[in-house]
């Protein structure tokens, strides 16, 4: 396979044309911003270990009937994936109260819900990308009534599957984000990425955040915890 032109550059990772038109090469950057931008830096080595661990992840997803744009890594930082037209849906599915649900409704962070909560954003950096629900979605057309149902299912069957893989990695999936594509014959596939850019873990025992937090909120330890789940996940198998 072949890489042409650039296609799209976001914050964390540059998409590129191939010889083939029903697949693009995606290529992960060390970059890291927070807050819609405003925060930004690198954080060394993240380009390898999302693009590693997004791979594998997918892959076992495959395995249990997950369709995803995966299809082939290529190196460290890039890897083959379908070509999709990207549903401008942020979807975030949530077990632990956390993060933004934790501050809007007033519970501290680790507040066990008695069931996993499904949140929409519509896809906009110059709107901070606002919640949407169920009714703005098709007034909006961002989706049909169909597509939202298949979304709303492969998220719940995502977030059990890498709940109970990660929970024997002594992980706790708290949330996560999503973005699904539509392929040229119109399914929708799992696309982006899963890696502690884009998921809230934290140590089962300790409920030490291993994850992005530790960037957004100047913790420290990034690299070492983005090291330590990419280990857990994919090293010790
Ligand atoms: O900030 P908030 O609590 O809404 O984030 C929920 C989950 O979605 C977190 O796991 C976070 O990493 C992820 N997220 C993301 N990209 C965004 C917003 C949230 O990956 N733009």
């Amino acid at each position: 396979i072949e890489k042409k032109e650039q296609l799209y550059e976001g914050k964390a990772k540059k998409v590129f044309a191939t010889n083939d038109e029903n697949l693009c090469i995606v290529s992960y950057k060390d970059d890291a911003t927070a807050f819609n931008g405003l925060k930004k830096g690198t954080i060394t080595g993240k380009g390898a270990i999302n693009n590693r661990m997004s791979n594998f992840l997918m892959k076992m997803l495959e395995e249990k009937g997950i369709p995803t744009h995966f299809v082939e890594e290529l190196s460290d930082r890039e890897t083959v994936v379908k070509k999709v037209s990207i549903v401008p849906l942020e979807v975030i599915a949530r077990n632990i109260a956390a993060g933004s649900l934790a501050k809007r409704l007033g519970v501290e962070e680790g507040y066990p819900m008695k069931r996993t909560v499904l949140e929409f954003s519509y896809k906009n950096d110059d709107l901070g990308d606002p919640m949407v629900n169920d009714y703005h979605i098709l007034a909006m057309e961002f989706a049909t009534e169909e597509e939202l149902e298949t979304i709303k299912k492969m998220a719940l069957d995502i977030n059990a599957i890498l709940r109970e893989y990660l929970a024997a990695d002594g992980i706790d999936l708290i949330d996560f984000k999503l973005e699904f594509g539509k392929t040229a014959d119109g399914s929708i596939v799992l696309a982006d990425e899963i890696s502690p850019d884009t998921c809230r873990f934290w140590d089962s025992k300790t409920h030490e955040k291993l994850d992005k937090d530790r960037f957004r909120r100047d913790m420290g330890g990034v690299e070492d915890a983005y090291q330590e789940v990419f280990k857990r996940i994919l090293e010790e198998k």
